[in-house]
C-alpha cells in the first residue's frame, strides 16, 4: 500500500525503523567526498569511445555487535575472497569499481600474499636491505604494476565497513551517487549479510555480564535490501546477488525466489562446501554451471566474463 494513502506495508516501516536506529556513520562526510570525486572523474572518462560501466562490488561478512561499546559480535562467514577476484577481473574488463569490503578482508592484488606467514615473503641482503623472495618477486611485481595501474587510471575506489549499520548505510550512498549511470552501472553482491541484528536502542551499552547467567537474546530481522535497492535506490542498474546454502537441495530453488521476489537479474548460487569450484549463474530461465579450470585459475575470471557479456546486453536492450 503506498505509504501517502494509508498505513506503511510491514517491509516499508522495517527499513525505515534500521535506518532511523543505525548508529550514524562516523566518516560519512569523507566517504560522500570521495565518491562524488570519484564520480565526477568517472563522467569524464570513456572506455572505448562509450561511457565507463560502473560496478558496486561488496565483499566480506557483516557483523552484528551485541553491546553499543562492542566487545561481542555475531559475524557472518567470508573471506572476501570472491569480492576481491572479481574486483581484480571486472577492473581489467574496463569497469570502474567500488570495492565495498569489510575491514580486514582479503584485497583485490594482495590475494597471493600469505598472511599467516608473512615474513616468509622477503630477505634481509647482508646490508640489511629488505627485499621480496626471488621466488615471489615475479607475482609481487604483476600485483604492484595492475593494482597502480588501476588506482592510476581511477578505475578502484575502496570503502570499509565492519558491522550491518554500516554495511547498508554505504550501500545505501553508492547506490545514489551511481544513479547517473542508469543501465551502465552494476551491483554485484558477494557480501555475507546479517539476516538478524539487535536494534541500537534495544542494544546493552555496556559489555553484558555473564555473572547474570545464561543469555536470553531477542534478534530482529534485517529487512531484505535488495528489493529497496532495485525499486528505489538503482531501478535501472543491473542486479547481481549472490545466494549461499549448505543444503544442496534447497539451493537453486531459493536462487529462483531470490531472482522472483527481489527482481534480480542475475542470482549466483553457490553451496558451502564447493563454492570455489562451483557457481550456477541462475537467470530469467536458464542456469548456467560455472566450474574452475584447475588451481591455478580463478573461478571469478569466467563468472566475471559472463556476467559481462550480459550486462553489455542489458545495455543494449535500454535495461530490459
Ligand atoms: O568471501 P568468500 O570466502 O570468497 O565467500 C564468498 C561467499 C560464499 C560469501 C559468496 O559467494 C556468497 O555467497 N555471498 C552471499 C552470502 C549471503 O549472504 O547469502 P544469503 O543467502 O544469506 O543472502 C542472499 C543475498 O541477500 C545476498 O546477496 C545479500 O547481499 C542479500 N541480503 C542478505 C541479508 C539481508 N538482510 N539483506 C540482503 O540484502
Amino acid at each position: 500500500m503506498d505509504s501517502r494513502n494509508g498505513p506503511e506495508a510491514p517491509q516499508e516501516s522495517n527499513v525505515k525503523s534500521f535506518f532511523n536506529s543505525a548508529p550514524p556513520l562516523r566518516d560519512g562526510d569523507l566517504i560522500c567526498n570521495k565518491l562524488k570525486e570519484f564520480m565526477d572523474r568517472i563522467s569524464l572518462s570513456s572506455e572505448n569511445g562509450s561511457p565507463v560501466r560502473v560496478v558496486c562490488v561488496t565483499s566480506g561478512g557483516t557483523t552484528v555487535p551485541l553491546e553499543q561499546r562492542c566487545v561481542r559480535y555475531i559475524d557472518n562467514f567470508s573471506s572476501g575472497h570472491r569480492g576481491a577476484a572479481s574486483t581484480e577481473y571486472f577492473v581489467k574488463a574496463g569497469y570502474a569499481v567500488i570495492f565495498v569490503y569489510r575491514r580486514g578482508s582479503c584485497q583485490p592484488y594482495c590475494r597471493y600474499l600469505p598472511q599467516d606467514s608473512f615474513l616468509e615473503f622477503f630477505d634481509l641482503t647482508e646490508d640489511s636491505t629488505i627485499q621480496v623472495c626471488q621466488s615471489h618477486a615475479t607475482m609481487v611485481k604483476k600485483a604492484i604494476r595492475d593494482y597502480r595501474k588501476a588506482v592510476e587510471e581511477g578505475l578502484l575506489l575502496k570503502i570499509p565497513f565492519t558491522t550491518i549499520f554500516e554495511y547498508l548505510q554505504i550501500l545505501q550512498m553508492v547506490a545514489k551517487s551511481m544513479s547517473w549511470t542508469a543501465t551502465r552501472g552494476m551491483f554485484y553482491l558477494a557480501a555475507a549479510v546479517s539476516d538478524f541484528y539487535v536494534p541500537w536502542e534495544s542494544m546493552a551499552e555496556h559489555k553484558i555480564q555473564s555473572a547474570a547467567g545464561p543469555l536470553d537474546m531477542r534478534l530482529t530481522q534485517v529487512p531484505k535490501m535488495l528489493s529497496v535497492l532495485r525499486k528505489e535506490w538503482a531501478p535501472s542498474a543491473f542486479c547481481i546477488s549472490f545466494k549461499l546454502e549448505t543444503d544442496p537441495g534447497i539451493l537453486l530453488q531459493k536462487a529462483d525466489m531470490a531472482m522472483r521476489k527481489y527482481g534480480m537479474h542475475v542470482v549466483v548460487a553457490n553451496e558451502l562446501a564447493t563454492y570455489k569450484e562451483e557457481v550456477i549463474i541462475v537467470t530469467k530461465g536458464r542456469r548456467t554451471a560455472v566450474r574452475r579450470h584447475n588451481k591455478e585459475t580463478d573461478l571469478e575470471e569466467q563468472l566475471v566474463y559472463l556476467l559481462d557479456e550480459m550486462h553489455y546486453e542489458y545495455i543494449k536492450q535500454g535495461g530490459a
